[in-house]
């Protein structure tokens, strides 16, 4: 696995925001639509909640204003925006246009990314490249809205998934950055675990992607900490992908991180796929879990089924890094 090459540029995370529809499926509104019950969704999962409704790309527009509001950056300053999705709106276009276009962000390029639940991730890393290859700013949003690929009504999948989005402007710095080392990884055999046809819903072997996902997420953490040139022991934070608190609290376990280190929104969000990973950010560093300096370690898995995880050292601050108008021309 290839790690980042010394005296690339660099970026670093100045703003960030998320949106969550406003109508909400409780455990309990469940047990009247299949055969479940709130205590076993409690214990076997974590979720108590999930949204539902939205578009993928209004909600994605509301969480990439707010973070575009956060950084102090205009719509002219924008040169990429990747948008991570599962559930674009439309077959053709790319959700991503509309967003832009919503957003008002005159000159730049846009474009959705699929890999499901790790998509975020992938969006970052491959955000990083486009930074190192002369971008000044890219907008990395993740959004799902799942609802719309779930039948809630199928016990084995209605009681995971929830609609949600979050977003992260990087701007690019004269050093090397936040980010140390990143893994990006696919195992398409599994493929079949884990997918929905072109106007389905998502059929899922439950117990299958349980096991292949706490290997997974082990295996593309520990590449990316070695990436790094860091140990487990070093990370402030993880932002793991909110699938399940056991497959999280399991693969940790692997990685000898304890569960208290992790962001954790699941129990109020469910699985909101691309979009959980830049939601437990943003919590995390709202509650001020994260000081300068600190080691982040973000880890997502899914359909695919995909890996993806980064190592980023936190420093909000774009200007500690960057010669006065660097970032201006
Ligand atoms: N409510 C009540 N009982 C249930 C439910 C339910 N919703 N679902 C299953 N059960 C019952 C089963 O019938 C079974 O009963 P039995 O013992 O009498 O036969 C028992 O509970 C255990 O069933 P399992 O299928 O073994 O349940 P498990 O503990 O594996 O939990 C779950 C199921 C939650 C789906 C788990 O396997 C899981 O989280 N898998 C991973 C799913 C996932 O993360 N998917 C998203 C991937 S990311 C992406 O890309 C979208």
């Amino acid at each position: 696995m290839p790690s980042t090459p010394p005296g690339a540029r660099g970026a670093v995370i100045t703003g960030w925001g998320v949106a969550l529809p406003d109508k909400i499926l409780t455990n309990v509104d469940l047990e009247s639509m299949m055969d479940t019950d709130d205590e076993w969704i409690r214990d076997r999962t974590g979720i108590v909640q999930r949204h539902v409704g939205g578009t993928t790309a209004g909600l994605s527009t509301e969480a990439g204003r707010a973070a575009l509001d956060m950084a102090g950056v205009g719509p002219d300053d924008i040169d990429a925006l990747i948008l991570a999705t599962t559930t674009p709106d439309r077959a053709v276009p790319a959700s991503a246009s509309t967003v832009q276009d919503q957003l008002g962000l005159t000159s730049c390029g846009a474009f959705d990314l699929n890999a499901a639940c790790s998509g975020w991730v992938y969006a970052l890393v491959n955000a990083h490249g486009l930074i190192a290859m002369g971008a000044r700013r890219v907008l990395v949003i993740g959004t799902d809205t799942l609802d719309r690929i779930t039948d809630y009504h199928d016990r084995n999948t209605g009681i995971l998934f929830g609609n949600g989005s979050g977003a992260a402007v990087l701007e690019a710095v004269d050093g090397g950055g936040q980010l140390l080392g990143w893994d990006l990884d696919s195992l398409g055999e599994a493929e079949s675990a884990l997918y929905a046809e072109i106007g389905g819903v998502l059929q899922m072997e439950g117990r299958e992607v349980f096991r292949r996902a706490v290997r997974l997420m082990a295996d593309s953490a520990t590449n990316a900490l070695t990436s790094a040139g860091v140990s487990a022991d070093d990370i402030t934070l993880v932002v793991p992908h909110q699938a399940n608190i056991r497959i999280i609290s399991a693969s940790l376990d692997r990685l000898g991180i304890p569960l208290e280190r992790a962001s954790i929104v699941l129990d109020r969000t469910g699985n909101t796929s691309s979009a959980s990973v830049p939601l437990a950010l943003a919590e995390a560093l709202d509650e001020g879990r994260v000081s300068d300096g600190d080691l982040i370690l973000f880890v997502g898995f899914g359909a695919g089924m995909s890996a993806a995880s980064a190592v980023v050292r936190w420093s909000p601050n774009a200007a500690e890094f960057t010669d006065d108008g660097a970032n201006d021309e």
